[in-house]
């Protein structure tokens, strides 16, 4: 049983962070996405991630709970009124065992401090835009290809993902839909700033009209021949990753290869690469 004083400590926790949950959808068995209210305050970049979670279970001795916290990409564009979110379901995660339960009306915590590199910032002006990603390391392209300066900064932006099965990439392929159909970014960039964007989706362990991991397909050459373009080069391409490490590494090779540079915040390169997510 808490004590008053340890339930006021529990809720000056969570109360100053809360957020409301006010939508969410279940795209497989293993993945979700939700939309939470967004603090006033909260200014952030398109690309960078927050820290959200639940109340931990109250430890049996003391009564106390702990905020369960984890890094989570904002997968809305940063002009949104609200905030979204794109997440497995783990059963015995620690996190998203209970955050998959997650229902409208009900309050997540939300650490309001923005973080980064997948941001604008980090890269050098160029010509064509790549964004990376595999399984849920698509939420930061969410917020990306919704952005208006993405579509001001480059004449090609190119987001390839890769997942297991055909029904993980549905979450992406409405995503993109709903882009190329969003009268607020035509009327803001004009229409045809759409034909900019080229969805390029691709499966490994079910049957689609593209198959393979999007390294093997880069490598020997499928992608470039699919688009029609003489590869990646320093002086033009652009890469933002996002995905599982051993992918990142790859990726990385694959652009460190081509001659371009890794690149922070603090110092525009060709490409940068978000460390802090684990999918
Ligand atoms: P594969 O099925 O060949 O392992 P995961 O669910 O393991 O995170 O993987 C998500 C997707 O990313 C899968 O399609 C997987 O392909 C692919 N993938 C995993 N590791 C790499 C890698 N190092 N390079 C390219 N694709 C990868």
């Amino acid at each position: 049983e808490q004590t008053a004083v340890q339930a006021a400590a529990a809720s000056k926790v969570v109360l100053p962070d809360a957020q409301t949950v006010t939508e969410v959808t279940h795209w497989t068995d293993r993945l979700f996405s939700f939309r939470v209210s967004r603090p006033a305050s909260l200014r952030f970049r398109s690309g960078e991630f927050v820290m959200i979670g639940l109340m931990g279970d109250p430890d049996p001795k003391t009564g106390k709970q702990k905020p369960l916290l984890r890094a989570y990409s904002i997968a809305s564009p940063a002009w949104d009124e609200e905030l979204e979110f794109y997440s497995i379901k783990v059963q015995d995660g620690p996190l998203t065992s209970k955050l998959q339960h997650i229902q409208p009306g009900d309050q997540i915590i939300l650490r309001p401090k923005p973080v980064g590199t997948l941001v604008h910032d980090a890269l050098l002006p160029g010509k064509r835009l790549w964004l990376f990603a595999t399984g849920t390391g698509i939420a930061p392209f969410a917020s990306l290809i919704r952005e208006p300066q993405t579509y001001e900064d480059y004449d090609q932006i190119i987001l390839t993902h890769t997942c297991r099965e055909v029904a993980e990439l549905e979450y992406g392929k409405q995503l993109v839909e709903n882009v190329r159909n969003d009268e607020l970014l035509a009327e803001l960039m004009g229409e045809g700033f759409a034909d900019k964007l080229v969805y390029y989706p691709t499966t490994t362990r079910e049957e689609s009209p593209r198959m393979g991991r999007i390294t093997d397909l880069l490598k020997d050459g499928t992608v470039y021949k699919d688009l029609g373009i003489d590869g990646i080069k320093p002086e033009t391409d652009r890469g933002m990753v996002c995905g599982s490490l051993p992918f990142n590494k790859d990726i990385m090779a694959i652009l460190e290869e081509a001659g371009l540079r890794e690149g922070a915040n603090s110092e525009p390169a060709e490409f940068v690469v978000e460390k802090a997510f684990v999918g």
